[in-house]
């Protein structure tokens, strides 16, 4: 469809009009983002270029349409448990725990420590970051409003989190969601209870150029299912990031198919799906 020059040209064109680095992302999914990009828009690369260079309002919305933003409720409910029944136990006795979601999407990952928080009577020491780098998904995840349609498939990765505890089969909590969200099937709305809102901190950062947004130690770093979209010079510059920014013995949660391989790994400590920072 296009030269490997044209995609070298359209990335230079966002890093010096946009100050945006794909240049370390997968060839083959941005490759892919570029196609669909260049069919939604009927533009070939050089009409690309051109109007990125002319249009800002265009080229902020060529990165949002880069990024990937599938997300979830209790995403990996496994990764979910590995999170209650071994990460936050450790921090139970900690007077302030610092959790940063860095490519949080919608926000359903952040509603979820949130709500999972709550029920472990954790949630009022507890400071919340978020972060993305398209503006649209922090706007939809401030609000906390989704479609009744999309949330209502994860609504069993609600329960099976909150009320199944798989190191004993014989406890059994019940929990239900509408503690949490106001909803309507008709007008198809899922919304976060008022109360909910405004515990979490939502701030534009790109993981690529921006150092440590909120400048704290972070005892939980998750940063799931964006390191795919990235090569793995781009993950290993990452991984050693996190590990700076982590407090001693602090956390990071990787998606379900990411894992730390390369030279950072002998930073951390794997502990099943958790990785824990290595002290030197
Ligand atoms: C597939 S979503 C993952 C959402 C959530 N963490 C989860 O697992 O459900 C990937 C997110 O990473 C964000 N992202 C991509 N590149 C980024 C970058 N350079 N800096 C910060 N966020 C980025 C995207 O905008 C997108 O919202």
């Amino acid at each position: 469809m296009f030269e490997s020059a044209d995609i070298l040209n359209f990335i230079k064109a966002l890093r010096d009009y946009g100050r945006y680095d794909f240049s370390n992302y997968s060839e083959k999914s941005f490759t892919r983002r570029v196609e669909k990009i260049m069919m939604d828009y009927k533009l070939d690369i050089p009409q690309l270029i051109s109007k990125i260079k002319t249009d800002r309002n265009f080229m902020e919305q060529v990165v949002r349409d880069i990024t990937v933003n599938t997300t979830e409720l209790f995403r990996d409910p496994q990764v979910w448990h590995a999170i209650k029944y071994r990460i936050l136990p450790r921090l139970a006795s900690k007077r302030e725990i610092n959790i940063w979601h860095a490519g949080c999407s919608t926000g359903l990952e952040v509603y979820s420590m949130i709500i999972l928080l709550n029920e472990m009577g954790m949630l009022h020491r507890c400071h919340i970051y978020a972060t993305d780098l398209n503006t649209d998904v922090l706007k939809t995840a401030q609000k906390g409003v989704y479609s009744y349609r999309s949330i209502s498939e994860y609504l069993e990765n609600f329960n099976k989190v909150l009320c199944e505890n798989p190191y004993n089969f014989d406890e059994h909590l019940v929990v239900t969601y509408e503690k949490y969200f106001e909803f309507n099937k008709i007008k198809d709305i899922f919304k976060v209870k008022e109360e909910f809102l405004n515990i979490a901190t939502f701030q534009k950062h790109d993981l690529v150029n921006d150092p440590n947004p909120f400048d704290v130690s972070y005892d939980i770093i998750l940063c799931r299912n964006v390191l795919i979209y990235f090569n793995n010079t781009l993950q290993n510059k990452l991984f050693l990031d996190f590990w700076k920014y982590l407090d001693t013995y602090g956390s990071l949660v990787l998606g379900i198919h990411e894992s730390i391989i390369g030279p950072t790994s002998a930073k951390y400590e794997k502990r099943g799906l958790i990785y824990n920072k290595k002290v030197f």
